[in-house]
C-alpha cells in the first residue's frame, strides 16, 4: 500500500467510512451486526472472520502507518502475537528470538512452542552475529523487539532485515513501545508487525487489543489460524480504537517531547544509578537510534541507588501524580516494578539473564505538562536518595 501522506493525516482520514445517508457524518457509524446478510454478490461478513466494516477502517490506517498491504485486529496484544507465531510456524520449524523481550510474549515461547513441535532459541545478546549463529536449517522466523521492554535496549533493524532476506526467513517484530509514530520497521525491509494496540494505538489505558500488519501472503498464513483461534473484536471496540488513532501522532510526539526531558532530569541526579532511554547520547545504542527511529519514544527504565524491589515499590507508591499501574502507553504517566508486574512470570534467575534488576523501575510517560511529572518525580526522590 503506497501513501504520500504523512502519519498524522492518515491517523485521521485513512479507511473512514462515510455515513451512506443523507446526514453524512464524518466519523464511520458503528456497525453493531454480529449477523450479515449474505448471497449473490454479499461476502459473508462475520466478526471472527475479521472482516467487519468496523475492524476494517482500523486495519486500513494501522497499515497505511506502518506501509503495509493489510492487517488483522486482535482482542489483545498477545492474541496477535500468539497467533501470527502459530500462523507463520508449524511442528518441526524453529524460532529464534531476541534477548529481552516483553514476559508475556517469553512466557508464551517458553510454555507452548515445546508442547507443538516448535523448536526455539532464546539469544543471549542481539548483536547480528549472534542472530547468524542461531541459524538452523528448520529456522523459519526471527522475533525481535526494538526498543524491548522493560530495558530499551535496541535491536539494528536493517541488518535483521537483510541477514533474514539473505537466508529466507521471516522477520516479526513487536513495534508497541515505538508505535508507527516513532519508528517505521517496513522502511528497513522487516516483513511481519505486532502490536499490543493496549498501549499507545489505544492510548487511554481502556482498551485492550492487538493487531499484526504485513503484505497479503503473510496476513493470508496468520488468518487461517486466527479464524480458528477466534481472538477477534467487536464493532464497539474497534470505533474506540479509530477515535484514539486519530490523535495517535499529537500524544505520541508530545508523550516523547516529555520523556526526553524527564530523562535527562533522571540522568542528572546522581542517586540514579542507570537511567536507560534510547535518546540520551550516553545510551549505548543511541546512534542507532538516530538512524532507525523517528523520536525515541516515551518509555524509559531506571534504577534507584538503593536498588531493590522493595525500596523501588516503595517509591512508585509515594509519588503523587504518577500512578503505579500495570500497562503503559496511556496518556497519564505510570511507573511500575517489571519484576512485578510485566516479567513477574519470568524466574529470578530468567530474570538475572536478561538484565532485569528486582528494584528496575519503568516510566510510562503521558501528556502533562512535563515540569509537573519532574516535580512529583524530584520531591519523591529526594526521600529515596
Ligand atoms: C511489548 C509488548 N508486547 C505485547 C504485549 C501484550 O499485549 P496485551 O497485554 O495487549 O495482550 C505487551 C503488554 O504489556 C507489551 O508490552
Amino acid at each position: 500500500m503506497s501513501t504520500h501522506q504523512h502519519p498524522a493525516t492518515i491517523c485521521i482520514h485513512a479507511g473512514n467510512i462515510t455515513e451512506n445517508t443523507s446526514l453524512s457524518g464524518v466519523n464511520t457509524p458503528i456497525y453493531t451486526s454480529s449477523a450479515y446478510q449474505y448471497g449473490k454478490d454479499k461476502p459473508n461478513i462475520y466478526p471472527r472472520y475479521f472482516n467487519t466494516p468496523n475492524q476494517k477502517v482500523i486495519v486500513e490506517k494501522l497499515a497505511q502507518l506502518e506501509k503495509t498491504e493489510t492487517g488483522l485486529v486482535f482482542s489483545s496484544g498477545m492474541a496477535a502475537v500468539s497467533t501470527t507465531l502459530l500462523g507463520l510456524l508449524q511442528a518441526g520449524d524453529h524460532i529464534i528470538l531476541q534477548n529481552g523481550l516483553y514476559g508475556g510474549t517469553y512466557h508464551f515461547a517458553e510454555s507452548e512452542f515445546k508442547r507443538l513441535g516448535i523448536e526455539h532459541t532464546f539469544l543471549t545478546d542481539n548483536q547480528i552475529s549472534t542472530f547468524q549463529k542461531a541459524i538452523q536449517p528448520n529456522t523459519k522466523v526471527v522475533y525481535i523487539e526494538t526498543p524491548s521492554n522493560p530495558l530499551l535496549q535496541l535491536t539494528d533493524l536493517k541488518r535483521v532485515a537483510q541477514l533474514c532476506q539473505e537466508s529466507g526467513l521471516i522477520s516479526v517484530i513487536d513495534n508497541t513501545f515505538a508505535s508507527p509514530i516513532n519508528q517505521t520497521p517496513t522502511d528497513f525491509g522487516i516483513d511481519v508487525i505486532v502490536h499490543s494496540g493496549t498501549k499507545y494505538l489505544g492510548g487511554h489505558s481502556d482498551i485492550c487489543f492487538g493487531a499484526v500488519l504485513s503484505t497479503n501472503t503473510y496476513i493470508e498464513k496468520i488468518y487461517q489460524r486466527a479464524i480458528n483461534l477466534g481472538g477477534s473484536l467487536d464493532a464497539q471496540t474497534c470505533y474506540l480504537i479509530e477515535r484514539s488513532l486519530k490523535t495517535l501522532a499529537l500524544r505520541v510526539e508530545r508523550q516523547s517531547e516529555n520523556a526526553l526531558k524527564i530523562a535527562h532530569f533522571l540522568s542528572d541526579l546522581s542517586y540514579i544509578k542507570t537511567v536507560n532511554y534510547p535518546g540520551l547520547p550516553a545510551h549505548p545504542d543511541y546512534e542507532m537510534a538516530c538512524r532507525q527511529m523517528h523520536g525515541f519514544g516515551a518509555m524509559l527504565s531506571f534504577e534507584l541507588a538503593k536498588n531493590d524491589s522493595e525500596k523501588s515499590q516503595e517509591f512508585a507508591e509515594s509519588l503523587s501524580l504518577i500512578v503505579p499501574a500495570l500497562s503503559l502507553g496511556g496518556i497519564e504517566t505510570t511507573i511500575c516494578v517489571p519484576a512485578r508486574t510485566s516479567h513477574i512470570k519470568m524466574t529470578p534467575e530468567q530474570r538475572q539473564k536478561v538484565g532485569v534488576s528486582d528494584g528496575l523501575l519503568r516510566l510510562s510517560v503521558g501528556i502533562e505538562d512535563v515540569n509537573d511529572l519532574i516535580l512529583d518525580l524530584k520531591n519523591t526522590l529526594e526521600n529515596f536518595s
